[in-house]
């Protein structure tokens, strides 16, 4: 595959060699474009002695070969590492300025994939979150950054993942195998119609909901609930892995969400109502893995509710917050698209009825295609790393049980779903 490597100027760019390695030794033709920065911090030589190409930032250089629009319709894949500030706001504001940029433009359809590293405070910076927004409507790939030590004494979101996230994530993106060419590995031009085995969901876009809404009471407090967004975290990762394109939509969560998918934030159940239903128009499978409230605050104060000593305490008033898996459901119908919506619900027994009778009451009610239960209750499941659950389908047949650590549940829900989409469109 024909690969741009675009490198941002930042102390990570080091790094970026070691990913240059990877593709090369996974048989890529990698070439190279720095930016000028970059250039400061590892040298053309080292850029060419690695790929085995020559190496420009220029728009003048080699001009009778027209570098930028050849490079940017050659390629198969651009993958931009580190990604600065400065270049996510050059992409996303459609800059030509250097060869990188002007390449990004010609790009057209080729994937692009961008891998961020910065200081916490510019990564968080508005201006920076909404170019990423931006270059992620547009279908780019921006990974979100690992956490930890950076440049100097501080630390937080802003370190670039680690080249093998990154070289995995990137093939992912473009649809090859992780490994060599070889005999046992088909090129990707030879790459049968039907998913290849190991990667049953190839070409598929999945949008998976994960965490605990919040629901604002005033501008420093909220209802929220236990839910870590360990497990809707997995499932990203098994999907991904599985060769989909992952859509997160990321409620409040313990843990960061890995890398290789894509991430809109939100907060409150009517914010994740809006970005699951806008991620519906594209999706062949929605994973409803999101703890939602059921209700929030009728009023949201302006100000901190303050206690005071003259005024009775506040009585807080709560409104039902909309189903939006039985909103997707009806979408979906109403619409009448192929696509497979799945639930997640955490039930107890009681004297009135088992789990597994609440859990297939609300497969009904909720009319999805798949529901996975969790039995809770005492010490289970909220913020552990192990999981137990039961997969109810709609057709009836048999509940299936999965339990283990919270990847092992999720790669069992995803097997599940691709039984259950190859028995809807059998593969080709
Ligand atoms: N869900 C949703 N919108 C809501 C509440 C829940 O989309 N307002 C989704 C969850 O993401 C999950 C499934 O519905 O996939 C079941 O969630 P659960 O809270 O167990 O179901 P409820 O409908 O809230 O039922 P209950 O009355 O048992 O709370």
């Amino acid at each position: 595959m024909r690969i741009v490597l675009g490198v941002g100027g930042g102390i990570a760019a080091y790094k970026v060699a070691s990913l240059l390695r990877l593709f090369t030794e996974a048989g890529h033709d990698v070439t190279v474009i720095p930016t000028e920065a970059a250039t400061r911090f590892v040298g053309v030589a080292t850029w060419e002695a690695l790929s085995g190409h020559p190496v420009s930032n220029s728009v003048f250089d080699d001009v009778h070969t027209v570098n930028h629009v050849r490079l940017g319709h050659e390629a198969e894949l651009i993958v931009v590492a580190p990604a600065t500030a400065d270049l996510l706001a050059r992409a996303a504001t459609g800059q030509a300025n250097d060869l990188l940029s002007n390449t990004l433009l010609m790009a057209g359809d080729c994937p692009v994939l961008m891998a961020p590293a910065m200081h916490t405070e510019m990564w968080q910076h508005p201006a920076t979150q909404a170019n990423v927004e931006t270059l992620r409507s547009r279908g780019v790939t921006v990974l979100e950054p690992a956490s930890g030590r950076l440049t100097g004494s501080d630390s937080g979101p802003g370190r670039l993942p680690e080249p093998e996230a990154i070289f995995e994530a990137a093939l992912a993106l473009a649809g090859a195998p992780a490994v060599p060419n070889s005999p046992d590995v088909p090129a990707p031009d030879a790459v049968p119609s039907s998913p290849a085995p190991g990667r049953p969901l190839a070409g598929l876009t999945v949008t998976i909901s994960a965490g605990g809404t919040r629901e604002p009471l005033d501008p420093v407090r909220f209802l929220g609930n236990r839910s870590s967004g360990k497990q809707g975290v997995a499932l990203a990762s098994a999907a991904r892995d599985a060769g989909a394109r992952v859509r997160l939509l990321a409620a409040h969560m313990d843990v960061p969400p890995p890398a290789g998918v894509d991430v809109i934030r939100v907060e409150t159940a009517l914010e994740l109502r809006k970005a699951a239903l806008h991620a519906a128009a594209d999706s062949d499978v929605i994973i409803m893995a999101a703890a939602v409230a059921d209700f929030r605050p009728a009023d949201v104060a302006g100000t901190k509710i303050k206690k005071r000593d003259d005024v009775a305490d506040p009585v807080i008033t709560l409104v039902r917050n909309p189903d939006i898996l039985r909103e997707l459901v009806e979408v979906r119908d109403a619409a009448s698209r192929t696509q497979l919506i799945v639930g997640f619900a955490a039930e107890t027994g009681d004297a009135d009825g088992d789990v597994l009778d609440y859990a297939d009451a609300k497969l009904r009610r909720k009319a999805c295609d798949l529901l996975v239960v969790n039995h809770v209750g005492q010490d289970k499941v909220f913020g552990e790393d192990t999981n137990s659950v039961v997969i109810l389908s709609r057709t009836g047949s048999e509940p299936q049980e999965a339990s283990g650590s919270k990847s092992d549940v999720a790669a069992a829900v995803i097997d599940r779903i691709s039984a259950e989409l190859s028995r809807v469109v059998p593969p080709a």
